[in-house]
């Protein structure tokens, strides 16, 4: 896709719909019940009629898969399981002859056990320098080096048949990297280049808040780092994280990507405070940053606002993003409540975030109303399940593969009768194909939201303004286009701001706003 002058000046990414593409779970090609390149390129069609602008494609790189991919043995290489690098090459210029632009996962902080490095680090190689090695402490050096904690539960450290621990933030299988070595950041430059020169938009940057750990790798202090484990905010004070120095990978990664003009990077991170947050987005550094605000707000009008403002005043002049889920949290359905008032929640959720300036990032199935499967104990696979002796069952439940048509076990995931975590046997009213003619499904929804948000004007401007509004209710209005996004989160009808409806997220009650329901008006 070519990058005009004009571009430069508004950069395409400024108020995209990103499309969160699971690779795992979004479609598979070839029967084997795991997604590939090739289902995703089918179903091109599909997202093109969505609407959404770019995908974000979960790790596809040659990996045992003990966190499915996020383990990387060879970051420049596909995984057979996948496909090969000739049907990415395909995807990616099928995608841009649909018009949809494509991100890919990097992984800086760790690599996969199985990665050539690790293996002859293990040897004794030099290669141990790219690591984290160090003796353990106590008689004969049993204990590890440090308390520190994995964020999928456990001891972050290993200990090797040597008798030396290695890091691991993530499962042991996830060796931590050594970001003061030179050759680990001389091969992620190599790794930009390769998939920037295969024609990617840019990178989804896994853990950006990790990569450099606190000189000396002193304990953490347990009285300030609480011991979770999975997605959430670490404090400054957490030795394991947001340390100064990760700044300057940015700026290293930032210097590549602007050879690529168009090229943007968006940074996983988790961070507790919007000041630690904002300096991930500084201006030679990422060009955006997740921002969990949404996905950790419970369904409630003051504290949605609340979320919104901290967000746009978190990023200063920098452009804002909105994420309801991810591969890493519950479905957002499930979060408001499951069943019906989950669903009439998300329906109002999904235009509350589509109305706000900035990039919006959809976690693929969000647009089938898809629920968090409750899955039997025997089907789970998250590495977290075992790592805290089944305390924690994991994010299986919030990656199922996507239901497209016709009947269970697979509704069209796959050409056989196989995948890899089972579908639940209520999902045929959440198939695509249920969905594609019914103007009261959610994907109806998101198709005519994301329709208007890219041909109205009223979206135009990046500025809000808030109305007085009851309690339990909300109301912005673009100042620039003039939408108004009005949101009902209390249990009584209210009246609607004066305007001309253009979309609600459930059916409107003459000029009243029902309970649990969105409206954009103008
Ligand atoms: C990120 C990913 C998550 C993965 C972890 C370790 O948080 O989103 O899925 O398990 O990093 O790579």
């Amino acid at each position: 896709m070519g990058t005009t002058a004009d571009d430069a000046a508004v950069p395409w990414w400024q108020d995209a719909v990103f499309y969160q593409v699971y690779v795992r779970s979004f479609a598979d090609s070839d029967g084997d019940g795991v997604g590939d390149l090739e289902g995703i390129r089918s179903r091109l069609g599909y997202l093109e009629l969505l609407g959404v602008d770019a995908l974000w494609l979960t790790p596809f790189y040659r990996s045992p898969m003990a966190d499915h991919g996020y383990d990387v043995a060879d970051p420049r290489d596909v995984d057979p399981l996948f496909g090969d690098l000739a049907a990415f090459d395909r995807l990616v210029a099928d995608a841009h002859g649909h018009g949809i632009r494509v991100t890919v996962d990097l992984v800086p902080n760790h690599t996969s056990d199985q990665h050539p490095w690790f293996q002859a680090a293990l040897r004794g190689g030099p290669e141990r320098a790219r690591y984290h090695f160090r003796p353990g402490r106590g008689p004969g050096g049993e204990q590890p080096p440090n308390n520190w904690t994995s964020v999928f539960g456990g001891p972050a450290w290993t200990r090797t048949p040597d008798g030396s621990w290695y890091l691991h933030l993530f499962a042991p299988e996830q060796p931590d990297l050594n970001w003061d070595d030179a050759d680990v950041r001389a091969d992620l430059v190599r790794t930009l280049r390769f998939w920037l020169d295969r024609g990617v938009d840019g990178f989804r940057i896994d853990v950006a808040h990790g990569m450099a750990k606190a000189p000396g790798l002193p304990d953490l202090d347990p009285a300030v780092v609480p011991v979770l484990t999975g997605a959430h905010a670490h404090p400054a004070a957490d030795p394991r994280f947001d340390n100064d120095e990760v700044h300057d990978v940015h700026r290293m990664i930032r210097q590549v990507v602007d050879r690529h003009p168009g090229a943007v990077t968006i940074g996983e991170i988790w961070v507790e405070t919007d000041e630690r947050f904002a300096r991930y987005v500084r201006p030679d550094e990422l060009h955006l940053g997740f921002n969990f605000a949404l996905a950790t707000t419970a369904f409630d009008a003051d504290s949605v606002r609340r979320a919104v403002e901290r967000s746009v005043a978190a990023v200063g002049a920098g452009t804002p993003t909105w994420t309801l889920s991810n591969h890493d949290v519950e479905r957002h359905v499930t979060r408001y409540g499951g069943g019906e008032v989950g669903l009439r929640r998300a329906r109002a959720m999904a235009l509350v975030e589509l109305a706000l300036p900035g990039v919006a990032f959809l976690y693929n199935g969000e647009e089938l109303g898809l629920p968090n499967a409750d899955l039997p104990e025997w089907a789970l696979q998250d590495p977290i399940f075992e790592r805290t002796g089944g305390a924690e069952r994991g994010r299986d439940g919030c990656r199922v593969p996507l239901p497209w048509e016709g009947p269970p076990p697979t509704y069209g995931f796959s050409p056989g009768d196989k995948s890899w975590l089972p579908m639940p046997p209520e999902w045929a009213a959440h198939t695509v194909e249920s969905q594609l003619e019914d103007p009261g499904s959610m994907l109806s929804l998101y198709r005519h939201a994301i329709e208007l948000r890219k041909t109205s004007e009223a979206f135009a401007g990046t500025e809000l303004e808030w109305y007085g509004a009851p309690p339990g209710c909300f109301a912005f209005r673009r100042k620039g286009g003039g939408l108004i996004c009005a949101l009902n989160t209390s249990d009584a009808p209210v009246p609607l701001p004066p305007g001309t409806t253009l979309l609600a997220s459930g059916p409107l009650d003459g000029e009243e706003l029902p309970p649990e329901t969105a409206a954009w008006l103008v």
